[in-house]
Order: structure tokens, then sequence, then C-alpha cells
């Protein structure tokens, strides 16, 4: 079964409360997201391999470990998966970036795919997918259903909020996907939104409602 890591780092706490706010404008959201997403990928990211190399200090010869393995890809889930690119790109700037376009239809709560876009050797990277919301986990499975259609199988997923609902369906869908959240969050409520959650990311984010 997939590990589920919840992240209780004060820092990291602090500024999703302030994320939750409903006061809290846009800018100030968008650059929260982009920090939470950088102090995340810290520990999403713990597990790679590294390998021993040469370097040559002003001291000495030395080895010393540097990354190893499969590289990078990150996928955010479009829209609101967009606001976490950055913050991880910091980190990790060589990562290549595929998007998956999927919006929840209000009615039926599940997710349309709109556009799928993936780096070529998508299949020889490990995969962080993003999505600041996991609610009915709709939308995130289907994005790792499509993904792994893809013919990739290195996938992890990092949310900001996640509902017990969106963990469970995950994790019955792609056991072998690692989950990371900042917050997990009391339930649903009857719209598919997270309680308390902070309301609708992609209106929070790009300012549309
Ligand atoms: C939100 C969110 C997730 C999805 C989560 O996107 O960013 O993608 O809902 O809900 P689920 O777990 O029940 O599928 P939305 O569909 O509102 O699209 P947007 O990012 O374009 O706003
Ligand atoms: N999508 C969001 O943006 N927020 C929620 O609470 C649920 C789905």
């Amino acid at each position: 079964m997939s590990k589920v890591v919840v992240f209780d780092h004060p820092l990291i706490q602090h500024k999703l409360s302030i994320m939750r706010d409903k006061n809290t404008g846009c800018k100030e959201f968008r650059e929260l997201l982009e920090e939470i997403s950088m102090l995340m990928v810290y520990e999403v990211t713990r597990d790679l391999p590294v390998e021993k190399v040469d370097v040559e200090t002003p001291i000495c010869r030395t080895k010393t470990n540097m990354l190893a393995g499969k590289p990078i890809g990150i996928i955010p889930i479009l829209r609101a998966g967009l606001g976490m690119v950055d913050g991880i790109m910091n980190l990790i700037p060589n990562a290549k970036v595929g998007h998956i376009g999927l919006y929840r239809d209000p009615e039926t709560l599940n997710p349309v795919e709109y556009y799928c876009k993936l780096p070529e050797d998508a299949e020889h990277r490990e995969l962080i997918v993003l999505d600041p919301m996991l609610a009915t986990g709709g939308s995130a499975s289907a994005a790792i259903t499509f993904i792994k259609q893809r013919g990739c199988s290195n996938i992890r997923l990092v949310n900001l909020i996640a509902a017990p609902e969106g963990i469970e369906r995950v994790r019955a869908e792609h056991p072998d996907v690692d989950i990371y959240v900042a917050a997990l969050d009391e339930k649903l409520n009857e719209h598919g939104y997270i309680v308390p959650g902070l309301g609708d990311a992609g209106d929070r984010l790009f300012g549309t409602k």
C-alpha cells in the first residue's frame, strides 16, 4: 500500500492557515502556495538516489553525494496545479514540466480531460503530480491513469489539502503512488468542497471569482 505523508512543519502550517483565510487576496495566496510547494519538495524528494562523485574542494579531493537515477518530471493538473510549479522548479531547475488539463464537472463531480502534454521521455522520469486540492480524488486519480496509459510508472502525488475521501480513492485506484499533503482535512461538503479547506483553489489563485 502507498505511503501518505502529512506535513506537520510549523512553517507550512502557518502559511497554510493564511491561505485558508477568506480575506487573503490573490497575490498573497499565490506567493504562499509557491513557498509551501518549495518547502514540501524537500521531503517529497527525500528518497531520491544519490551517487558518490569526485569533487576537489579548495582543501582536498573528496567523494561526495550528487543526485543519481531517473531525472524528474513535474506534472501540474490545470489550472490550480500551476501554482505549485515555480516553488518546485526553484529547487529542481532541470525538471521537465508536463501539463494535464482537467476540470471537475460541477454536476457530476467527474473529471473531464481537455489537455495533456507530457515530456517526450516521461516514462524514464520520476514524476511528481501537483494539485493543491484532493477532494473526491477523481481528478488526481484520472490524471494518474492518463499518465500511466502513456507508459509511466514512477509517480508521486503532492497536494496542499486533502479530504479523507480523496486519499482513499487514490490509494485504492493507485496503490503504487505515494501521497504527500500539507493537511488532511475533515470531510467533503455536499458540493464536493473540502471542509474546512480553502474554497476554490483555482479561483483564488487566478482571481476568477
Ligand atoms: C479543483 C482542484 C482539483 C479538483 C479536485 O480543480 O484543483 O483539480 O478540483 O477535486 P476532485 O478531487 O474532487 O477531483 P477544478 O476542477 O475546480 O479546476 P480548476 O483547477 O481549473 O479550477
Ligand atoms: N476543488 C477546490 O478547488 N476546492 C475544493 O475544496 C474542492 C475541489
